[in-house]
């Protein structure tokens, strides 16, 4: 194929009509108001978009179709109330100079512009926010252009990870990408916030593969990896895309996949010796093999047998990179308390392998937009450098069963990972690291008593685990978005707020993120209550 195009890149001239409009406009509305903000915005826009009309991308507040279009990637139940905020206006480009008007409109009125690509961030910050704004929902720039020769695709941000697997499927059993397990999460937020999947041992993060980007700026021009420079695109490399502007589309190599994988999952209770398992889980699953990634999930569940009433399932679901007659020799030498046996491995191609951890069963499944169910979620997460010792991990049992709800799934590092330096893109937690914890909790029962019930119950379970996890800073993933560790109120404050997360998820990559953020985006436009905070020169 040729080159990667730059799929619409706007031409200067063709800018420049904007800009004498919204010069005009910002002179004009000093103090609007949100009606005002609404009109002076879709006016903008309809004199900027080359259509005759744009009724089919923007959705009013009082259009019949807002509400389904706002909930359709909500992804959180905790976000899906009647108080929760609402955009004044949802745009939805179907174009990439859309999305460069809809920045320039909405940066000449000053009103705040939410980029949403799947909608999974964890607490909603892709269509939430404190003060009005206006959300830009990626869905419809979801095309993937495959080029096996080259081993590439140009992936848009609106795209699912489930379509990116579909689409390498439909053209070839060799090859594969790593990413998440959970097929409907969005590549906007996903890419940019680093990108961790069953294949991290061997292949690293999604951002380790990811060759090329397209990004609108605060200016509202199409830029790429050579007209953005090496440290913007440092930083969308797992700074999280929402302070530098709106990703269009990334640009990522495959990896090789081989014919045969073989998956299995193994579940045992404390009666049947899961804490030994446990242990030794943290001395074979970060180190073992790079093809071989054991994820291990920890529930407080009710007992089938013996006295106690509850008790904790200890599940690890894997993928190997290889066949069943490598996989199970091995795991027999190193990791004996599993007791795993053939008949509990089932080999598979790797779109199997993709459906099996995701618990579907056709490959047409992985385009489904719709989740299984919508829940109210709350997550945090955290590093565990040291293993944790087998009194220490009874200790843990104890306060998980009390707390009756909240689960913990240890995802093992190494491999790959450690042979990254941790400055090679903005995500920072590479070698030095076993495992990282998600910390999980669920819940069906609408209303704020139940969220105080869930929410307090998952914090005490994580100040319960201070002395087992990372210390200055306890570090953090951003992809799993917690408010907890920090917010920025955006005042003269605001590099000290954002210290305070910002260390945690980036370590000492977050002075070289504030340093791009103050060169790109000086005036802080692309801001949330997590961003990326500017520094005054
Ligand atoms: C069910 C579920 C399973 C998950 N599994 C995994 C997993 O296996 N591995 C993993 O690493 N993570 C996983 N995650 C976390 C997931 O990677 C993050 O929530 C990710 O940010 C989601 O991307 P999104 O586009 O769907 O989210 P969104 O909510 O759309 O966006 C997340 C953030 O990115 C910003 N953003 C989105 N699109 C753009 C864009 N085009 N340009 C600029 N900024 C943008 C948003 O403004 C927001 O701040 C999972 C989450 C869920 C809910
Ligand atoms: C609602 O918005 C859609 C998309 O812009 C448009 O097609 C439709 O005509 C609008 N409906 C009303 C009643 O405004
Ligand atoms: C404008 O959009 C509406 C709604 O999508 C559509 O019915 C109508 O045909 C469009 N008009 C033109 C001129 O494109
Ligand atoms: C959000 O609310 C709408 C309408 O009440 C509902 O259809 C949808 O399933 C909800 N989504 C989530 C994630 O709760
Ligand atoms: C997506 O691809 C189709 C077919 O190649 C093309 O017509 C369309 O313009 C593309 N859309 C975007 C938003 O790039
Ligand atoms: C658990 O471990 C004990 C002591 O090593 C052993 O006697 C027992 O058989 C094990 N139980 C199971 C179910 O494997
Ligand atoms: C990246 O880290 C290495 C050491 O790991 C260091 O030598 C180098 O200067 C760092 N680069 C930047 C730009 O910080
Ligand atoms: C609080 O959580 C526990 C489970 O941990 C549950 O049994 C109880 O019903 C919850 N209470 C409320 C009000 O949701
Ligand atoms: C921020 O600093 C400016 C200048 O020092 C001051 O005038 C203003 O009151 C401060 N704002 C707040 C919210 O503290």
């Amino acid at each position: 194929m040729e080159k990667p195009t730059p799929l619409a890149t706007i031409s200067v001239t063709s800018m420049i009509p904007f800009v004498i409009v919204l010069v005009s406009l910002q002179t004009s509305c000093a103090a609007p108001t949100t009606e005002s903000m609404y009109v002076t915005f879709v006016d903008c826009l309809r004199n900027n978009i080359n259509t005759p009309n744009i009724s089919n991308i923007v959705f009013a507040q009082t259009n019949a179709s807002y509400a389904s279009v706002l909930s359709a990637y909500i992804r959180n139940a905790r976000f899906n109330t009647s108080s929760s905020p609402k955009p004044l206006v949802i745009v939805t480009p179907l174009r990439e100079s859309h999305v460069q008007i809809a920045v320039i409109c909405a940066k000449s009125i000053g009103v705040q512009l939410k980029t949403r690509s799947g909608g999974h961030d964890f607490e909603g910050l892709s269509y939430i926010s404190g003060e009005p704004f206006i959300m830009l929902d990626m869905f419809n720039l979801r095309n993937i252009t495959l080029d096996l020769e080259n081993e590439v695709a140009v992936v848009q941000a609106g795209a699912t990870l489930g379509e990116v697997y579909y689409r390498i499927w439909e053209e070839s059993n060799v090859h594969g990408f790593p990413a998440g397990v959970c097929p409907t999460v969005g590549v906007g937020g996903h890419f940019s916030g680093g990108g961790y999947g069953n294949m991290m041992r061997k292949y690293g993060l999604s951002i380790d593969h990811i060759i090329d980007a397209q990004i609108v700026d605060v200016k509202g021009r199409i830029i790429n990896k050579e007209s953005m420079g090496e440290e913007l695109f440092w930083a969308i490399r797992g700074g999280g895309g929402a302070s530098f502007g709106v990703i269009l589309s990334y640009t990522i190599k495959l990896v090789p996949v081989p014919k045969v994988v073989t998956v299995f999952r193994v579940e045992k209770t404390l009666e049947q010796n899961a804490t030994d398992l446990v242990v030794q889980w943290q001395q074979v699953a970060p180190h073992t093999d790079e093809r071989l990634f054991m994820r291990l999930q920890l529930h407080p569940v009710n007992s089938m047998v013996g006295e106690r009433q509850k008790t904790l399932r200890a599940e690890v679901t894997s993928l190997f990179l290889g066949g069943v007659d490598e996989l199970v020799p091995l795991l027999d030498k190193e990791f004996p308390t599993l007791g795993l046996n053939k008949e509990s491995c089932i080999e598979m191609n790797w779109i199997e392998s993709a459906l099996f951890w995701a618990g579907l069963h056709h490959p047409d499944a992985l385009l489904g937009r719709k989740p299984n169910s919508p829940k109210f979620l709350k997550r945090k997460s955290d590093y565990v450098k040291t293993p944790i010792s087998k009194d220490g991990l009874e200790w843990i049992w104890k306060r998980m069963i009390e707390l009756g709800q909240t689960s913990l799934v240890f995802n093992p590092y190494g491999g790959r990972m450690n042979e990254i330096s941790v400055n090679a893109t903005a995500f920072p937690h590479r070698a030095g690291n076993l495992f990282k914890i998600e910390y999980s909790v669920n819940w069906e029962e609408p209303g704020v008593a139940a969220e105080k019930n869930f929410t307090t119950q998952i914090r005490r379970l994580y100040s319960y685990l201070t002395p087992f996890v990372s210390k200055n800073p306890r570090s953090a993933f951003l992809n799993y978005r917690d408010l907890d560790i920090g917010i920025n109120h955006h005042g003269n404050n605001s590099y000290q707020e954002g210290e305070v997360y910002g260390i945690k998820y980036f370590n000492n990559n977050f002075y070289r993120l504030v340093k791009i953020k103050t060169e790109v985006d000086p005036e802080n436009y692309f801001r949330n209550v997590q961003s990326i905070p500017t520094v005054k020169l």
